[in-house]
């Protein structure tokens, strides 16, 4: 058993020395989300996948993708991708999509943005 252990632990500083050196491919650790970020995550599970990811409600003006908004530039409609539009949006509601306005805390907003920053 103690020999089993001993491997394992050898095996796991091997697998993470090769991670280390060879940055970043097939390496997860850059995806380990903070608590926040976590409770972004959550909400964005809940709250935004089932139009965003997979349009449940067949909504004739498909919703964007929102994989990756804060690396372009702009957002899919041209606006400038910042945190501060983003929050515009689900605060107003836009086109087929509700106001989060009434839902959502400060705190929440600020967890789903730093979520979609990693996203
Ligand atoms: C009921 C379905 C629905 C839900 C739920 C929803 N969205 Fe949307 N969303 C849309 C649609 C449809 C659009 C496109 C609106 C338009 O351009 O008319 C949109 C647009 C957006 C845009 C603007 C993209 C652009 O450039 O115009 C952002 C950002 C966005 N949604 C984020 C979110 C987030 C974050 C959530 C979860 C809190 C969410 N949405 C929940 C349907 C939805």
């Amino acid at each position: 058993m103690r020999l089993l252990k001993l491997v394992a632990t050898v095996a796991s500083g091997l697998a993470l020395t090769a991670c280390v050196v060879t940055i970043p491919a097939g390496c997860h650790f850059r995806s380990a989300l903070t608590p926040q970020q976590a409770e972004g995550k959550r909400l964005y599970d809940t709250g935004c996948a089932h139009c965003h990811e997979e349009n449940d409600l067949h909504l004739k003006k498909v919703p964007p993708n929102l994989h990756g908004i804060f690396s372009h530039k702009t957002l899919p409609d041209g606006a400038p991708a910042t945190d501060a539009e983003v929050e515009r949006i689900l605060l107003a509601g836009k086109g087929l999509m509700p106001s989060f306005a009434y839902q959502m805390t400060k705190e929440q907003m600020d967890a789903l943005l730093a979520y979609l920053h990693t996203y």
